[in-house]
């Protein structure tokens, strides 16, 4: 049997398919956008090596956990989960592990979709800049040379002031993922991964390449890798770290049980585990390696001074994306040709990301309601973008309309609210189930004739998901949420 048989028969048609789609959910604005904003608001150094501590022994040995559900369970994340119970002698309330995955998945995917809407505006932005670039004298200048330095910081604000052309953009974008996702599994989603993601590795290297030629590389090696020990045991460090390294590996949100159950039987887990998570992880770092040597370049060497000794933050979040990369491209060479692959980049990621954050209802739905897959699709992803365009009036100050202003979440803007919900809450929370399910609750021959794993990798790969992990993410879930705990107020 070539494919698996998982809902409605479907499944990859071969193993690099199968790789490149997970690689393909994993790599995603959480590596482009998240990633070097968390770095930069969590003081660099720190942050990135308890991060790749998180990815090593809590990430990997989850990511075999929840492939293996999926491929043993054939089913939806939810589905699959209740089958290995059953079959476990086991509640089959555990598949509640999968469904607040679920209901992560598609809260992300509600501004997933408004985020990426914003990078095909700026695909625009800079794809009339190279026309014109072409038009006036070449290609060598830098970018958007008609615009000053603040209205290219301009640039953003003006797009969240301007609802109907964000929501355009976020209707665009959400169009295109149910357009993918409907199509199927190995018509659609792995179509998209298998045609995209090399384009994206190229353009990658290209850039990171020319950053380093051309930008303050030595300044974003010392930014991401020195460190302050005492950072390191910071709760709210380690609480954006571990939740930065399950949102990255798309784990915890149902999707890595989802695309296990249409893994063929002979593919070995493990293995393609660690590719998962060794191209994720590279490509956040190397990220994070093309974005800093672009912006601090255009930085006056008193604020980069001041940045790197911890004095002062680097414009963190969205700006640095959105705000900061632009002002950058204005100064260097080929900056408005620079600029456009590099969202366009972006956008390759996003997409890949967006079919599997649909897709991991999509495939409960369709079981659940034995409606077609075009159908659910749809209104799911209708649903999502209700759900979004609604949140995205919140970057608007003009519409007077701010629902969440209550309790904790008082006074930020609804993206905040929902990214924080679901990266250091949900995701967290169903990953911890997951490990205690496959650690201590499962059948162990079932668990074992999936993992791929023998002799002495296998006791390692048990002993992290039995204690470790369990142990340090409710820790941190509960240092982080609490601060207080820990005596730190
Ligand atoms: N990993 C994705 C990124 O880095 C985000 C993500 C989290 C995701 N959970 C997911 C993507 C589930 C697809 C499915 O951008």
């Amino acid at each position: 049997m070539a494919g698996a048989l998982a809902p409605g028969g479907e499944g990859w048609s071969s193993r690099t398919a199968f790789v490149l789609a997970a690689i393909g959910s994993a790599v995603g604005l959480g590596n482009l956008v998240r990633f070097p904003a968390e770095a930069g608001a969590n003081g660099g150094g720190a942050f990135v090596i308890f991060y790749i501590f998180c990815v090593l022994l809590i990430g990997l040995p989850i990511l075999l956990s929840e492939t293996l559900i999926g491929r043993h369970g054939q089913g939806s994340a939810i589905e699959s989960m209740k089958k290995v119970a059953i079959e476990s002698r086991a509640s089959s309330w555990w598949s509640l592990a999968a469904g607040v995955g679920m209901v992560g998945a598609f809260l992300i995917l509600t501004y997933y979709s408004v985020l990426a809407g914003w990078i095909v505006h700026f695909i625009g932005i800079f794809a009339g800049d190279v026309a014109h670039a072409f038009a006036s004298g070449g290609l060598a200048q830098g970018a958007l040379q008609d615009l000053s330095v603040d209205q290219v910081q301009g640039l953003l604000p003006a797009l969240q002031a301007n609802s109907s052309e964000m929501l355009a953009m976020h209707a665009i974008f959400m169009a295109l993922t149910i357009f993918f996702v409907g199509r199927g599994v190995s018509s659609g989603i792995e179509k998209v991964a298998v045609w995209l993601m090399p384009i994206f590795f190229i353009l990658l290297i290209a850039i990171t390449i020319y950053g380093a030629f051309t930008g303050s590389f030595g300044a974003a090696l010392a930014f991401l890798f020195d460190f302050e020990p005492a950072r390191l045991l910071d709760p709210s460090v380690q609480l954006s770290a571990l939740g930065q390294a399950l949102f990255s590996l798309s784990l915890g949100s149902a999707l890595m049980i989802t695309y296990g159950a249409y893994a063929a039987r002979d593919i070995n887990l493990a293995k393609t585990s660690v590719q998962i998570a060794t191209a994720d992880t590279s490509v956040a770092i190397i990220a994070g390696l093309a974005i800093f040597p672009i912006t601090f370049a255009a930085l006056a060497p008193a604020s980069l001074t001041a940045i790197l000794d911890g004095q002062e933050q680097v414009q963190g979040g969205l700006g640095l994306l959105f705000v900061n990369l632009p002002v950058a491209f204005q100064t260097m060479p080929a900056g408005s040709l620079i600029g456009l692959l590099f969202f366009i980049m972006v956008f390759f990621a996003a997409l890949t990301s967006s079919v599997a954050l649909l897709e991991a209802s999509v495939s409960w739905a369709i079981g659940r309601f034995k409606q077609p897959r075009w159908l659910v699709t749809i209104l799911l992803g209708g649903l999502a973008f209700l759900i979004g365009a609604w949140a995205s009036f919140s970057f608007n100050s003009q519409a007077d309309f701010q629902p969440f202003d209550f309790m904790i979440f008082s006074g930020q803007p609804v993206f905040g609210i929902i990214d924080e919900l679901t990266a250091k809450i949900l995701l967290p929370t169903s990953a911890l189930l997951v490990a205690i399910f496959v650690g201590w609750i499962a059948d162990r021959r079932l668990i074992d004739s999936e993992n791929g794993l023998d002799g002495k990798l296998h006791r390692i790969w048990l002993f992290l998901v039995r204690w470790l992990c369990p142990l340090v993410i409710s820790a941190i879930l509960l240092t982080g949420l609490f601060p207080g705990l820990l005596g730190q107020g």
